[in-house]
């Protein structure tokens, strides 16, 4: 209709088209200009300022769409044309083939979802997904964890090693079928898959975890304890911790934290007291007691290692996690464990911007963001807070996946990171409803809006009513694959606890059992 552009065109609308649908429309003799509606206006004459007495109102509605080029789909590429559309040429809906083709959809081999408003299944290619980092960033409640965990049932099928860094407990319920969601409509089969929780708390903070996480605590050197020190240790406070190992280490004999934090007492400076603070918060989480957990145990293929931080407090889960990547990134570097994939949930925590927090394990994400995919070690990483995460981290995601956002400092966050984000776009963000993602990727030529399809194992979002809510419960519950059953620990007596494994025997319930079972 009227003046078109090489860029963007209106036409009217007869048939199906509303905002984000895909439409064609010849360019000259040969090649289809791809364009995709961006805005629907409805308008009748009759009801214009100086007609509005007029009958028949009815007949007189138009419908206009404002179709925005994405580009002409000639010989597998995607260029802009070079003239604009003839008005009066007909407008047809794209079909499937044009669309995956125009969009380049259908290469991967990740199924994640139908296109919006198309029913084609959005696939992403699983080796650069994995190798070229991928961020989930949306407001809470958006969908992010249920995102995240399709994308991973995803990756576990095609064999990928899973290491997910868990501070809510939620990825445990991936061991189960789900039973709610339109499986028909985007052709999933629920299944259960392999996973294993550790918790590096006890079992009385969290009953659901499989085995504890452990540290080998033994002869520590002053750089591995330091990985797990908060960014704020002073220079002086390292000093009297490089000092006390070089004395401890000096005769060759075995030592563990326990005998640190006694050399650092011994230090006549004034630093050495932050410093055991820090040191005594490790010792006392009881994580480099017992049998250490294995590394090529956590990074297995097809499998899911889930850390569950539920009862570690913030400071300390930055000192684990800290430690953990920085002995895995080590260890993959001399391909002493399988590559695989490594999930940070609530991102914002653990690579906090600078300015919005600290945390230990902010140094060697940045480095698995820089370097991971040399070494084979990809990084998923998510957040309810896109300006609080590092934006180092963020600008190294190939792979970008938007649900709802709409916090102004989060938007303008994801602006600047994203490559050609339009205010449309923008718009669009912000009214995405729950379980719809703007999908952006490199191997994607133009950002998508995709409906995530359902999971196939239940989701364990964690959202507790208030008003109107359950009973608290008296006992402490543990969910098992069976249900949901209580482990008084007084009733189970002795119930066994894999450790890395190890059987220890549990005795005694209450925060201190863990440490008497494991000093022995
Ligand atoms: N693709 C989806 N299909 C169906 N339900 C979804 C989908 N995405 C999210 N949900 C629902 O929305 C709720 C919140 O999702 P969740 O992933 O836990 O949010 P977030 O991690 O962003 O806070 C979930 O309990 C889930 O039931
Ligand atoms: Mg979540």
């Amino acid at each position: 209709m009227g003046e078109t552009s090489a860029l963007e065109f209106k036409f009217l609308i007869t048939g199906e088209a509303s905002r984000g649908s895909y439409v064609k429309v010849k360019d000259g003799s040969k090649d289809w200009i791809f364009a995709q509606v961006v805005d629907v206006t409805r308008s009748n004459v009759a009801y214009s300022l100086s007609m509005i007495n007029e009958e028949n109102t009815e007949a007189k509605e138009r419908v206009v769409g404002l179709a925005r080029v994405i580009g002409v789909a000639s010989g597998g590429k995607l260029q802009m044309p070079t003239n604009p559309p003839r008005p009066g040429d007909p407008v047809l809906r794209a079909d499937a083939d044009l669309i995956e083709r125009a969009l380049g959809l259908s290469k991967g081999n990740l199924y994640i979802g139908l296109l919006d408003g198309h029913d084609l299944k959005v696939k992403l290619e699983a080796d650069t997904f994995v190798q070229k980092h991928c961020s989930i960033l949306a407001k809470t409640g958006s969908g992010k964890s249920y995102t995240a965990a399709v994308v991973l049932e995803e990756l576990l099928e095609k064999g990928v090693a899973l290491l997910i860094i868990d501070p809510h407990g939620e990825y445990a319920s991936m061991k189960q079928k789900n039973t709610k969601g339109d499986f028909v409509k985007y052709d999933v089969t629920p299944k259960g898959y392999d996973v294993t929780v550790y918790s590096p708390a006890n079992q009385v903070d969290a009953p659901h975890a499989d085995r504890f996480f452990r540290f080998n605590g033994k002869n520590m050197t002053a750089r591995e304890i330091s990985a797990m020190l908060p960014e704020d240790v002073t220079n002086s406070q390292k000093g009297v911790l490089y000092e006390a190992i070089k004395i401890l280490g000096s005769d060759g004999s075995e030592y563990e934290l326990e005998d640190v934090i006694a050399q650092a007492e011994k230090d006549t400076s004034k630093a050495k007291w932050g410093l055991i603070g820090h040191l005594e918060a490790l010792a006392e989480l009881g994580i480099f007691s017992g049998r250490p957990t294995d590394l090529g145990d956590l990074l297995q293929r097809g499998k899911a290692s889930i850390i569950d931080m539920t009862g570690v407090v913030p400071d300390l889960q930055g000192m684990i996690v800290a430690k953990l990547l920085s002995d895995l990134f080590e260890a993959r570097k001399r391909n002493l464990v399988n590559p695989g994939m490594v999930v940070v949930e609530e991102a914002h925590n653990y690579i906090p911007e600078r300015g919005s927090g600290k945390a230990a394990s902010t140094a060697v994400i940045r480095t698995i963001a820089a370097e991971g995919r040399k070494f084979g070690l990809g990084l998923l990483v998510i957040s309810q807070r896109p300006a609080r995460v590092d934006k180092n981290v963020i600008s190294q995601c190939n792979t970008q996946i938007i649900l709802r956002v709409t916090n102004p400092n989060d938007l303008r966050a994801l602006s600047k990171g994203i490559e050609g984000m339009s205010s449309e776009l923008e718009e669009d963000i912000k009214r995405l409803p729950p379980g719809t993602a703007m999908l952006v990727s490199n191997e994607i030529e133009h950002p998508v809006t995709v409906k995530i399809r359902p999971r196939k194992s239940r989701h364990g979002g964690v959202s507790t009513p208030i008003v109107g809510g359950v009973k608290p419960r008296a006992k402490t519950m543990a969910r098992t694959d069976k249900g949901t059953k209580p482990i008084s620990s007084q009733a189970e007596g002795a119930k066994t606890v894999p450790d890395s494994g190890a059987k220890y025997e549990k005795k005694e319930a209450g925060g201190g059992f863990l440490r008497k079972i494991l000093g022995k």
